[in-house]
């Protein structure tokens, strides 16, 4: 069994979109069937881009109810079973990230950071270092204690993240390098305090692309299709997706390529509910567009039903949790309390391996 640990940031609105949920979340989901799991909604990485309280506190609120409703809608029998396999806990809740961060600065190069794709692509636009905070631009560091604080061998993210467990890897690495260390918590000798975790892209969903066809699907750029929207909205997103530009007619041949009603019928097309399950239908449909033997409004009400069937159990599952923040509370509490002990487990040894601890230490 392998440990892995992963985070959202409750930026946007908080709310999941599909690319997420691909990206993401169907990582989650399959890995936390045979594996430990860790999963932070990463709060205090939010502050860097919302400073508006009520903003905040809503979109936590958004992102705990849309990720617990995917998670159990898929893995749990019911809201009351909880959630068996997976450590569910906010990242302001244990005190060690912030606490790490800081030691982490320390070994840290600046030029690494500036290397940083999040702060080239603001300084790239018609931003200036006036403007940039330093919790953007010392995220990357945040994001290494969130990952390096629970020793993970993997950490299932999108592409766009990729670097930032690079530079995870760096800092570890530079870490142990300078703090070798002889453990006698264990009864070790020469031992690293960190491990060097391993980011798991599949290539598939590395990047998905949102309704425009062109960009990565992301709520700023509006190109995103729901999950836990009304149904309406849903349906507008779907209508609004790029298909085949070249194509006048329905009895035009159509193509598939970068169509984007395909691209996303290949995940959700009935009855494709575990990873890389081809299906009849969405093969049968594919036919015949390329013939011209089915028109655009009718492959994308295909799509429109297959995400809301895909999506039923969870959306659901969304219902019932609204009405019941109790069982919410409970997932956390216990969550936090897992993640403190392993958490400060991984400090202790850091406290002790860099020096803070020493005779006068209160213990
Ligand atoms: P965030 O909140 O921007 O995104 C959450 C996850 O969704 C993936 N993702 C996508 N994947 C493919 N295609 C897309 N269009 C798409 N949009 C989003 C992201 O790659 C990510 O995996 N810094 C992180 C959160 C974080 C974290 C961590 C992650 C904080 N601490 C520790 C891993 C480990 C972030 O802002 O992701």
């Amino acid at each position: 069994m392998k440990r892995l640990l992963s985070g959202i940031t409750p930026s946007g609105d908080g709310s999941l979109h599909i690319g997420n949920y691909l990206g993401a979340v169907r990582q989650f989901i399959e890995l936390a069937k045979t594996n430990e799991t860790f999963l932070m909604v990463a709060d205090l990485h939010a502050l860097t881009t919302i400073q508006d309280k009520a903003m905040l506190q809503k979109n936590t609120e958004t992102l705990i109810l849309n990720e617990l409703a995917l998670l159990m809608g898929e893995l749990s029998p019911s809201t009351s079973s909880g959630l068996p396999n997976i450590t569910f806990f906010r990242q302001s809740d244990v005190a060690e990230h912030t606490e790490l961060q800081s030691i982490l600065n320390n070994v840290t190069p600046l030029g690494l950071l500036k290397r940083a794709h999040a702060y080239k692509d603001k300084l790239a636009g018609d931003v200036t270092e006036e403007d940039i905070n330093v919790g953007l631009f010392s995220y990357p560091m945040l994001m290494a204690a969130d990952i390096l604080l629970y020793k993970p061998d993997l950490v299932p993210v999108g592409k766009d993240q990729k670097q930032h467990i690079e530079i995870t890897r760096d800092i570890a690495g530079r870490f142990n390098k300078i703090y070798p260390t002889s453990l006698k918590l264990r009864g070790a000798s020469k031992k690293n305090v960190f491990k060097l975790p391993e980011p798991y892209i599949p290539e598939e969903v590395a990047v998905v692309l949102g309704t425009d066809g062109k960009r990565k699907m992301s709520k700023s750029l509006g190109n995103i299709i729901s999950i836990f929207e009304d149904e309406e909205i849903i349906r507008k997103q779907v209508m609004s997706t790029y298909t085949d530009p070249t194509r006048i007619h329905a009895s035009d041949p159509g193509h598939i390529e970068g169509n984007m009603v395909f691209t996303y019928l290949d995940f959700f097309g009935d009855p494709s509910t575990s990873l890389g399950t081809r299906n009849a239908k969405v093969d049968e449909l594919k036919e015949a567009y390329r013939k011209g033997k089915v028109g655009d409004i009718e492959v994308k009400n295909y799509l429109y039903e297959s995400l809301l069937k895909y999506f039923d159990n969870a959306r659901q599952t969304y219902r019932e949790l609204v009405s019941k923040p109790e069982i919410i509370k409970k997932i956390l509490r216990d969550g936090t309390e897992k993640a403190r002990a392993v958490a400060g487990q991984t400090m202790t040894e850091v406290r002790e391996a860099v020096g803070l601890v020493n005779r006068y230490s209160l213990g």
